[in-house]
């Protein structure tokens, strides 16, 4: 059998599937909504979602898939849709929706976009990304920030540590916080932990047009250059810095270690602030967000969304389309990302209610699209489809994990594993 008949069988096959799919859904009138956000304050956030989708009459159906970053969610994701039983919704971003777009699955969610007028809600390029082929399929929920650095002042008093501004301030930091006796930085060993704290490096160390040369363009000059090598080799220094326990520890326990004053600083983008608010910690006085080393003038940004399944069932339609609607209403937008750490991404939201961290991040959010220092995060599946993200977080997570393997090794390595995904 040819390739190309065998994709259609398993075409014809995914279509039998879901339509059977569909029809079991029919019977239950929920909505079930997929998502990865159970931490303590991802959890706080979503409640606010299942309550506002509540009060429209519906029924929320959990179908939360724990796991930072999302990769287990998509797995799961990916083999219920295949067996023909997607959920109403699922959290899904970046350019991963156009590969979900061309599998025909997605729903069409201009009708209430139109109504409501999204186009003038949103910034255009975050548009443009809910877009498959000109009509709305995804919804935006918020823009978090990945460059933070989470300090715990308490924990640099002890040290008599200042909280650091660039790459050679930070290993002056750490080694303070280390000598005495505590963890200078809390880590999670799992690769997108470790690629959400590379991505930050790159950043840094090369600057915005570097990055985006390095992890949009994908550029092999640029993944192998003296400026990556230089990086993966402020990286790997980085480890020296991390406890014991931390190979395969957990994003929020990680927080917690800062929040708890058993370590002085995490790499971790705005939801780590979601944990902080979630404990009663106060920015400013119980810890401290700053951009991380060297990236002041930059911001990472990463956009979670939903896109909804395409169903029969008119009931289900009602509800996805009310879910969509919740989203991007203001009273969501404020109380969702007040919890969440992230900003609103409808644009004109009043920001008073907010603290510090996400009022900077507001107008930072602004000022680097227009001094074009605002960068898609790789770690979390903005500048890439999911197969080089995983290509490159194999390469980093490796080298990471190594104590042999050279930085230029891994620069070289880095090239060819993300020529093999392209
Ligand atoms: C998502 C966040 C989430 C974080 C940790 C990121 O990829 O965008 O919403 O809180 O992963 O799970």
């Amino acid at each position: 059998m040819t390739r190309r008949i065998c994709m259609k069988i398993s075409k014809l096959l995914l279509g039998a599937s879901l339509a059977l799919g569909l029809s079991m859904a029919a019977q239950a009138a929920q909505v079930e909504v997929l998502h990865w956000w159970t931490s303590g304050g991802e959890a706080r956030s979503v409640a606010e979602l299942k309550k506002m989708l509540e009060a429209k009459g519906h029924e929320w159906k959990d179908f939360a898939v724990a796991g930072g970053g999302g990769e287990s969610a998509m797995t799961v994701l990916k083999s219920r849709v295949v067996s023909g039983n997607p959920p109403a919704a699922a959290q899904i971003k970046g350019p991963s929706i156009q590969e979900w777009g061309d599998e025909g699955v997605l729903a069409d969610l201009d009708s209430v976009a139109n109504a409501e007028g999204w186009d003038k809600l949103l910034p255009g390029v975050v548009a443009d990304v809910m877009k498959y082929q000109g009509k709305y399929v995804a919804v935006p929920v918020n823009v978090h920030r990945v460059n933070w650095l989470w300090a715990n002042p308490a924990v640099f008093k002890k040290a008599g540590a200042t909280v650091p501004t660039t790459w050679d301030e930070f290993f002056v930091a750490a080694d303070k916080i280390k000598a005495a006796g505590m963890t200078a930085v809390a880590h999670g060993g799992q690769p997108w932990q470790d690629a959400t704290m590379f991505e930050s490096v790159v950043l840094g160390v090369g600057g915005a047009d570097f990055y985006k040369k390095a992890f949009v363009e994908l550029d092999p000059k640029v993944l192998n250059s003296a400026t990556m090598i230089k990086a993966l080799k402020t990286f790997h220094k980085i480890k020296g810095y991390t406890d014991a326990g931390s190979p395969g520890r957990d994003w929020n326990l990680a927080t917690a270690m800062v929040i708890n004053g058993e370590a002085g600083m995490q790499f971790m983008g705005d939801w780590a602030k979601g944990e902080f608010t979630a404990a009663g910690k106060v920015p400013g006085i119980d810890y401290i967000c700053i951009a991380a080393p060297d990236t002041e003038g930059d911001f990472t940004f990463n956009i979670d969304s939903f896109v909804m399944f395409d169903l029969d069932d008119k009931e289900l339609q009602k509800g996805q389309n009310d879910l969509a609607s919740i989203i991007l209403s203001p009273a969501f937008q404020e109380i969702f990302n007040l919890n969440k750490g992230s900003i609103p991404v409808r644009l004109n939201m009043p920001m008073d209610k907010f603290d510090g961290c996400a009022k900077l991040s507001a107008i930072d959010f602004v000022n680097t699209a227009e001094t074009n220092t605002l960068v898609p995060s790789m770690a979390h599946g903005m500048s890439t489809f999911p197969a080089t993200q995983g290509a490159i977080y194999d390469t980093i997570t490796e080298f990471y994990n190594s104590d042999s393997m050279t930085a230029e090794t891994a620069a070289k390595k880095l090239v060819k594993a993300v020529a093999a995904a392209k």
